[in-house]
């Protein structure tokens, strides 16, 4: 009895050593590789990246475990050794959810219950260690009410507890656990995020601070999607991180997104191409880098808003060419932030906004 006490009374004390080792990270040049963007993982360029996430696992709708689509399972449990091979000391994140507001309610329910917790979170564990992962990323897009953000507090706690002692009775190093969270209250609101237990549980967030002014919201003029400056005080990629730092969240658990895609405007006149010029015929879609270029279009960076934007004729895109990546890692290192991660790898151009980004860290 005497021992057992003993033992208890040692149980936080090994979570504090470990809560040492578990955010020792020195950087983070992230990269989340879509299954669905047609590039196999084989033929990712891993040496510019330290972390690759593979995404998305999804949710039993009835059981709330984690699962993996059929049709992606063989291409997810071989993921980590294709991309160990060009680079064999990245790791990988097994990524879970993702942009799909079925998901968000099925987060939303999973999260309410303690018994469909520990589903989810041992499904997780299981998941990840079948299939080589050396990490965990939660996806829920978005907590959107205070219930929402007491269970994901709920959640994250206990799924650090798992993975802690899941480390200790299987001696393998802890799994990561990370979340891709909204970056402005433009996207999502932030109050709904459970601020101390994300310090506490994850070994870091990739904030994402894009997609903040899209065709959709601005249809009738050209945006900088995902400025990382706004002075007309509306939101930014600084504005998101900084409230994220005011919330409590340290600046080096944050990566910053960098999007990998644009979006596209028509514009009113050819020969009116700048920001906020009058435009049309709104292509809600993302485009992709590689697109972009693909057409040789005429490239301007502005410096205000740190922004590149495209024309070709009347075609118009507003999206992050090398200027607006190595300025945005460079605000990125001397914010004291962790580090960056990109939606998504397979959308860059013969891998250059990978190596501008990788080679503007050092
Ligand atoms: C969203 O997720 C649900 C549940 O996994 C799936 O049935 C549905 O097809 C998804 N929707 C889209 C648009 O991908
Ligand atoms: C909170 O939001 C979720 C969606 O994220 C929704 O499913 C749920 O019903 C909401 N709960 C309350 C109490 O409003
Ligand atoms: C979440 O739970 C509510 C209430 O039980 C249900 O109506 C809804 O369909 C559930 N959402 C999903 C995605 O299963
Ligand atoms: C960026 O664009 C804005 C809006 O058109 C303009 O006022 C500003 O001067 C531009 N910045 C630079 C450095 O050209």
């Amino acid at each position: 009895m005497a021992d057992l006490r003993k033992l208890l009374f040692l149980i936080p004390s090994l979570f504090s050593v470990l809560h040492l080792f578990f955010s020792s990270e020195s950087v983070i040049k992230g990269g989340y590789w879509n299954s669905e963007g047609g590039l196999p993982a084989s033929e990712i360029q891993s040496s510019y990246y330290t972390h690759l996430f593979c995404a998305f696992a999804s949710l039993d709708p009835d059981t709330y475990e984690v699962t993996i689509d059929p049709s992606k399972a063989s291409q997810f449990s071989s993921f980590t050794q294709s991309v160990q091979l060009q680079n064999p000391s990245v790791k990988t994140l097994l990524s879970i959810g993702g942009g799909n507001s079925t998901l968000s309610s099925m987060f939303s329910n999973m999260s309410s219950s303690a018994t469909t917790r520990k589903s989810f979170i041992d499904s997780s564990i299981q998941l990840a260690r079948d299939n080589n992962f050396h990490g965990l990323d939660l996806d829920w897009e978005y907590p959107s009410n205070n219930t929402d953000e007491t269970n994901y507090g709920l959640l994250i706690n206990e799924w650090r507890s798992a993975i802690e002692t899941e480390s200790i009775s299987s001696g393998q190093p802890a799994l990561l656990l990370t979340a891709a969270v909204a970056g402005s209250d433009q996207i999502s609101p932030l109050e709904f995020y459970p601020f101390q237990d994300i310090a506490n549980s994850f070994n870091w967030i990739n904030v994402m601070v894009y997609d903040l002014f899209t065709p959709d919201g601005s249809p009738d003029k050209t945006q900088p999607p995902a400025p990382l400056r706004n002075p007309t005080g509306l939101f930014s990629g600084d504005e998101g991180i900084s409230k994220w730092i005011g919330s409590g969240v340290p600046a080096n658990k944050l990566a910053i997104g960098l999007p990998f895609y644009g979006y596209k405007w028509t514009l009113e006149d050819p020969n009116n191409g700048g920001l906020f010029a009058p435009a049309t015929n709104p292509n809600a879609g993302g485009v992709s880098y590689k697109d972009i270029m693909g057409v040789s279009p005429k490239v301007s960076y502005n410096s205000t808003y740190v922004t590149n934007y495209a024309q070709k004729g009347s075609d118009w895109y507003g999206y992050d060419d090398t200027q607006s990546i190595s300025a945005k890692v460079s605000y990125a290192k001397q914010k004291g932030l962790l580090g960056y991660f990109a939606w998504s790898v397979e959308q860059d151009n013969n891998w250059i906004l990978s190596e501008t980004a990788s080679q503007t860290w050092g």
